[in-house]
Parts: C-alpha cells; structure tokens; sequence
C-alpha cells in the first residue's frame, strides 16, 4: 500500500470486511427490504405532525426518552429500567456488540444470516465463529450450542425468526440454548409480530439474554429508525454507554409513542399481511421449479431454477424488485420476496411465472422440491 494512501490506518480487518450496501432500485411493487407495504395510518400521522408541531426544534430531545421508555415498558411488560430505545433496533445491535465484544472476542453467527451482525463483530475487531444452518435452512440447535461451546464464544448471536431463510426456534430451544450455553444470547426479534415465538419469556431468568424488536417492519415506520431493547437493567446501564446522546430525533420519538397510544390500529395491516404470506406461500409452491423454504416472518426464501441474478433483473424489467441473496454463503441459487400488500403479491406471482417462461422450460422441466 502506497504511504500516502488513506487506507494506510484503517484496521486491517475492516479493509476485509464487505461493506454492507444496497443499491437504490425504484420498482413499482416494492418486495426488497421485508417492509410493512401499508403505511403507517394516515390520521396518526397527523396526530404525531400535530404534537410534534407543538415542541421547539430549536431544543434537544429529552436525554433518556423516559416517556417512551415508559411506554415500551407498559406495552412489553418488563421494568423500563430494563429497555433502551434506540436509533432503529440496528444501533442497539451495535451497542450490545460494542460493550460485549472486542479484539478477538469470539462471536459466534448463524450462516446464513442477517449481515449487519458479522460487520458489526469485524469492525470490532471479534473473531466471528460461523454456525452454519442444518440442510433445510432451519436452525440446528445442537449446532448453535456446542459449536458456541466449543469456541469459548462470549456472545451468540440468533435471528428469530432469521432473515434472510425464515425459519424460527421456540422458547424451549431458546432455553437450552441459555442453560447450556454460558455466554450471552443476543436475540434479534425484528420480525416478531410475524411470528409470536419470542425469548421474551426467558428474561427474568436469564441476565445473559438481550432482546432487540423494531418498529420498521411490523409497525411501518422504516422510515423513521426506532428500535427497542430488552434486557436485564444492569446490563442495560452499561449498553446505554455506548449509543449516542440524543441517539433518537424528535420526531420519531414522537411518533413511536403515537403508535403506541393506539396500538390497535396497527393489528389490521398486521393480520392482511399474515393471510396474504398464506397466499403467496400456497400460488409461489405451485410454480413448477420454485422451492419456496417454511417462513416464520413477512418474506419468503426461494430457490429459483434458473440463475437468480437473471431472474432477479427479469423481475425488475417487469416492474419488481425482490432481494438477490444469492451472494450470500449456501444461498447461490436463492432469493427473497418480501410479503407485500395483495394486489403486489399477484403482480410478483405473475412477474415470476412469465418471468420464468420466458426462460424455456427450465423452470417446468424440475421438479419443485418442495417440502
Ligand atoms: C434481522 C434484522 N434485524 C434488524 C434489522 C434492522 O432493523 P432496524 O430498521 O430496526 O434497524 C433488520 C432489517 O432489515 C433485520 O432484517
């Protein structure tokens, strides 16, 4: 490396890790980022406009949002001492990793998983321990234990429901998990609403476990980053150091505590979104060639029989846009389709069956492979 290259100080580790990006498409049916497709309702809106109105931007947000937190604590029904919101659950999964993890400590990561964790363990300089998924793309609990074990892992770190493969474990694997497993369990409950099988319940007990949720995929507002943590109220203290002062704006404070006064509201787009995945689930294992993996959240993993680079550009050409994983570790033949609102979910239906016409008969000449 030339000595006036800029690059020069930059950790070694960092230089390896891939950045983790994602290119700006525009597409009309939108199924890329496993958002909810029904905005966050319009008269809340304005009811958060309203109160946000009324503040001076001219002030810093409280230091603590006490008052969501209060909130949180109500809706969750754990000690708000024990919650941290933060800058969507993203940040939270940094701050954990930042007061749990340095050179070398050992982390370990299901593969394949949501990125954000190993890029957040390798700038941190940790020595990411990959547990790789059983055959079918469900968790291998054994695995996840004696492999943690085995490495003298301080932290484990377990997506559930997982993105981008769907599956889920239950409060009992959740519990082994903590019983055999001596370090922490870092939960990532992104897509809980979708799914109900949470570690909420294994908290109490076990000091070691810390549970992330969010309000970008169940409740709307992507848009607006608010994330929340759970956990023991002494380990939160600490966690609390590392996110930054006045982490959360305004505004998104604001409307996080609207959707919580009117929680309900939420539960309508919740439940079109769990009758359509049924939908799509039952018309996408009927298209000759797609194996389509059991989903416990608001996306889809398929296997597509064609390259799924092209098909994901065949898709966009005719309006679609769906996530290539197929960069991801034993996912070269796979894609991800989020749920999205019905007229959306047939455009995708038939986007993929033209689609894969227009490919030959590749896609009718195998079989599905479908469970
Ligand atoms: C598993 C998982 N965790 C966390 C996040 C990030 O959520 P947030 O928007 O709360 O930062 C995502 C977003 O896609 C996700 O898939």
């Amino acid at each position: 490396m030339k000595k006036t290259s800029p690059l020069r100080g930059v950790k070694p580790r960092v230089l390896k890790v891939p950045a983790y990006t994602l290119h700006a498409y525009e597409a009309g049916v939108k199924l890329n980022q496993n958002e909810n497709p029904f905005d966050f309702p319009a008269d809340l809106k304005e009811e958060a406009f309203r109160r946000f109105r009324a503040r001076q931007w001219s002030r810093y947000p409280d230091f603590i949002p006490d008052r969501l937190h209060a909130k949180l604590a109500e809706f969750v029904g754990w000690p708000k001492e024990g919650i941290l919101a933060g800058n969507g659950s993203n940040e939270l999964l940094q701050a954990t990793l930042m007061v749990l993890v340095g050179a070398r400590t050992r982390v370990a990561i299901p593969v394949p998983t949501f990125t954000v964790y190993r890029l957040i363990a390798a700038i941190l300089g940790a020595d990411v321990v990959d547990i790789p998924l059983g055959a079918d793309m469900s968790y291998d609990v054994d695995a996840l234990i004696s492999r943690s074990r085995e490495a003298g892992a301080r932290v484990l770190v377990v997506n559930n429901p997982n993105n981008p493969t769907g599956c889920a474990i239950r409060e009992g694997e959740i519990r082994r998990i903590l019983d055999e497993f001596e370090g922490f369990v870092l939960l990532d409950e992104a897509y809980y609403e979708f799914c109900g099988h949470t570690g909420f319940g294994l908290l109490e007990r076990y000091p070691r476990l810390v549970i992330t949720r969010t309000f970008s995929k169940a409740m709307g507002m992507a848009g607006l980053r608010l994330g929340y943590l759970m956990a023991h109220p002494d380990l939160v203290a600490q966690i609390s150091k590392a996110k930054l002062p006045y982490n959360i704006n305004q505004f998104s404070l604001t409307a996080a505590e609207v959707a919580l006064d009117y929680i309900d509201r939420f539960r309508p787009a919740i439940e079109t979104m769990l009758s359509e995945k049924k939908r799509l689930e039952r018309e996408l294992r009927e298209i000759p060639g797609v194996r389509v993996y059991p989903s416990q959240a608001n996306f889809f993993l398929i296997e597509t029989p064609v390259p799924p680079r092209e098909l994901f550009e065949d898709l966009y050409r005719r309006g679609v846009l769906v996530r290539d994983v197929s960069s991801y570790p034993t996912l070269g033949s796979c894609l991800r389709v989020s749920v999205g609102a019905p007229e959306e979910n047939t455009q995708l239906l038939t986007a993929l069956r033209d689609g894969l016409d227009s490919f030959g008969a590749a896609g009718a000449a195998r079989p599905t492979g479908n469970p």
